[in-house]
């Protein structure tokens, strides 16, 4: 049976993990405030805090990364405005903290604005990217590939910017807010307590925890630089905040506090040990002091720390746990994020301090890293960091290895090309097929019944037919028949009655055969249609067959595998990009080896030639060598060296003298006189 504490119902394994506050609820805990030199603690946080800088490098890779996401933004958001806020701005950043960066843009919604960014981070080959959708304020995280700098982007978060100011404005009150933010800042970092997404506090919570602590100590470090009768209220997306902030807040109050960091240090944990604030208060630096809960309407909700604790089924914890109002949006508790676990941590990690401390124990022991996987590692300015130990031979043998992994990459890529080209082409075929079987059996449907059409027709009309006579012969004929019977006739020559009888029952019966005949013509006609019809569907169908092929099979499958080819190329594409970007860079500190190693070679030679000359100008002939300077012959370096050690050119006098008279002539007739150029000349000299 596990054991459960009588008193808080905590497990063992609670009373373990969280031992001083356990001791603390149960009224066990001493923790005697020591008589410390805080001038120790003073200087090791200052040194600490002198290793924050960030430096000259880090500082240019950053503007850097910015210009160019403004480049991109720009283009892809016309209008937008990508603006740096949080510790990079403010000044009370860690070395290794983000790069915080707002895209104001109004043209689309912000989390598709989001998913766009992040797509064209991943293009870019950045590390790590990361769309946080759901969050109260939605961001995109990455990391620079190149220095590991982490970066996030968020849009339109407008106060933020303004909060970024008022915590610059702090900053530039008082030397000791930068040391004091930054350690208790790197306190939490090291300690896991400074991660909302863990279920602690943000780093800008922490930063309003410390402020509020310069703001209310005994006497106040910090003035209140929100307060002053004429108000800035301003709309932000849609609602209207009170931005009022003391342009020269060093006016408000000159601190008469004279304690140096390592005391105020020492009386932050002991407040926060000893005189637990969030029972009745709730941090407000725009008050310039802790407001009541009660005051403020945030009372704490359930279910308790303790409680949720111990009640399995109470996982979260209630509302306004450990309340901290942010400075402008007066409804959001930065709190909000608190998890069971996190306050307890946050409680035992106040103990925990605060004991070292008491113990004589270094701020690097207080700030002793608790989980190494959540804590940053530095940026990395130097890109040959990881080079410069290795022998140069290793690095070829590197190279030669990425060399083979580009190879096979491309080779691969060409390879999921063409198979993507092939599906794509097999989608189309089948797609095509699937058509032209339509086609063939709507030309196969039609057949049937034109073939018993020609058949009726042909019955039809051959039934007609039996005693066939052309139309246009029954048309003569009865044209004759009809002219004798209307032709103007003499008495002599008139027929008799029996054959004009005749001719009248031959005409009716030509007329019949006329109708009949004309009958037969007319099926004839549309049976030779419908024959020719028929053939020419034959001819279509044919054809058709001819370009169907045997091609069967669901086109949706090449499309998805296509589709699936096209992600996979993605891929391997950034693979290759990755490759490409290492390969260059080893071969980069290949050439910067060779370049080393000639430059030592040159200045080995360089060495060498010297004292070869100095050598050698002991041994040179110098009338010897004179006269063949002063009568053109040609001389060496080493001669030349000799001359001019022994009073130069100036001291070739009368050797040789005409030609020198000729040079001098010549060097006349050049002009090269040693006059003023042009452009010194002025109207005036004239
Ligand atoms: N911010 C905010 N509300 C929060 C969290 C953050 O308004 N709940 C804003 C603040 O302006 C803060 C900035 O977002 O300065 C960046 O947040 P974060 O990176 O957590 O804090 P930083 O102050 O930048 O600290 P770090 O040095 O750890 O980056
Ligand atoms: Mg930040």
């Amino acid at each position: 049976m596990e054991q459960i504490c009588k008193i808080t119902g905590m497990s063992m394994a609670q009373q373990k993990k969280w031992p001083l506050f356990h001791s603390l609820l149960t009224d066990k805990l001493v923790i005697n405030r020591a008589e410390i030199s805080t001038d120790k603690l003073s200087k090791e946080i200052m040194q600490f805090c002198s290793r924050q800088e960030t430096t000259d490098e880090i500082q240019e890779r950053k503007d850097a990364i910015i210009s160019h996401l403004k480049k991109r933004f720009n283009r892809k958001f016309n209008g937008s405005k990508l603006t740096a806020f949080g510790s990079s701005e403010s000044g009370l950043g860690l070395k290794n903290g983000d790069i915080d960066l707002c895209l104001e843009f109004k043209g689309e919604k912000p989390k598709k604005v989001l998913t766009k960014i992040a797509r064209m981070l991943r293009e870019d080959g950045m590390e790590d990217v990361t769309l946080i959708a759901h969050a109260k304020v939605p961001i995109v995280k990455f990391t620079d590939s190149r220095t590991k700098i982490p970066i996030d982007i968020s849009i339109n978060n407008s106060l933020a910017i303004y909060n970024t100011s008022l915590l610059k404005l702090y900053n530039d009150c008082d030397v000791r807010v930068r040391p004091f933010v930054l350690a208790i800042k790197n306190w939490a970092l090291h300690r896991g307590i400074c991660n909302a997404a863990y279920g602690t506090f943000s780093s800008y919570a922490w930063t309003l925890i410390a402020l509020q602590f310069l703001q209310t100590s005994n006497p106040p470090v910090l003035p209140n630089i929100q307060q002053g009768d004429k108000r800035i209220l301003r709309e932000v997306e849609g609602t209207i905040y009170d931005l009022t902030m003391n342009e020269n807040p060093a006016d408000l109050i000159k601190s008469d506090n004279s304690d140096n960091i390592g005391d105020l240090i020492i009386d932050f944990f002991d407040q926060f040990s000893n005189n637990w604030p969030w029972d009745e208060n709730v941090i407000s630096i725009r008050s310039g002091k802790m407001i009541s809960r009660k005051e403020k309407n945030w009372e704490e909700d359930k279910p308790k720390l303790i409680d949720a604790l111990v009640d399995e089924n109470k996982l979260r914890l209630g509302k306004h746990s450990l309340p901290v109002e942010d400075p402008f949006d007066h409804l959001h508790d930065l709190s909000r994020v608190l998890r069971t676990e996190g306050v307890m941590d946050i409680r035992e990690e106040f103990l925990r301090a605060y004991r070292v401390l008491n113990e004589g124990g270094s701020w690097s022991e207080v700030v002793k890293t608790k989980f190494p996987e959540l804590v940053n590692d530095s940026p990395k300015t130097d890109l040959f960091e990881d080079l410069r130990e290795i022998p140069k031979q290793e690095v070829i043998d590197k190279l030669e290895i990425l060399q083979d992994q580009l190879n096979e990459v491309e080779s691969k890529i060409k390879v999921r090309k063409s198979e993507r080209n092939n599906a794509i082409e097999m989608s189309k075929a089948i797609r095509k097929n699937a058509e032209l079987k339509n086609e063939e059996n709507k030309l196969g449907n039609s057949l049937k019944p034109r073939r018993d059409k020609i058949e009726k027709v042909k019955k039809e009309r051959d039934s007609v037919n039996n005693n066939y006579i052309p139309v246009h012969w029954i048309e003569d004929e009865m044209m004759k028949v009809f002219y004798r019977l209307t032709e103007d006739v003499d008495q002599m020559s008139a027929p008799s009655l029996k054959k004009e009888k005749e001719l009248f029952s031959w005409f009716f019966e030509l007329q019949s055969m006329h109708q009949h005949s004309k009958k037969t013509r007319e099926l004839h006609n549309q049976f030779i249609k419908l024959l020719d019809e028929q053939k020419d569907t034959l001819d279509e169908l044919d054809l058709v067959k001819k370009s169907s092929n045997e091609l069967f099979g669901n086109y949706e499958n090449f499309d998805d595998l296509a589709h699936k080819l096209l992600l996979e190329l993605n891929s391997i594409h950034n693979e290759k990009r990755t490759l490409r970007r290492e390969i260059g860079r080893l071969e980069a500190w290949l050439r910067i080896c060779d370049r080393k190693k000639r430059d030592r070679k040159k200045s080995n030679y360089r060495k060498q030639n010297n004292r070869n000359i100095s050598k050698t100008r002991s041994s040179v002939n110098i009338e010897e060598v004179k006269s063949r300077a002063s009568s053109g012959e040609s001389i060496s370096l080493s001669d030349l060296g000799a001359l001019l050690n022994s009073g130069g050119f100036s001291s070739i006098q009368n050797v040789g003298k005409e030609k020198s008279e000729r040079k001098k002539k010549k060097k006349m007739n050049n002009n090269f006189t040693a006059s003023r150029g042009k452009r010194g000349r002025s109207k005036k000299n004239y």
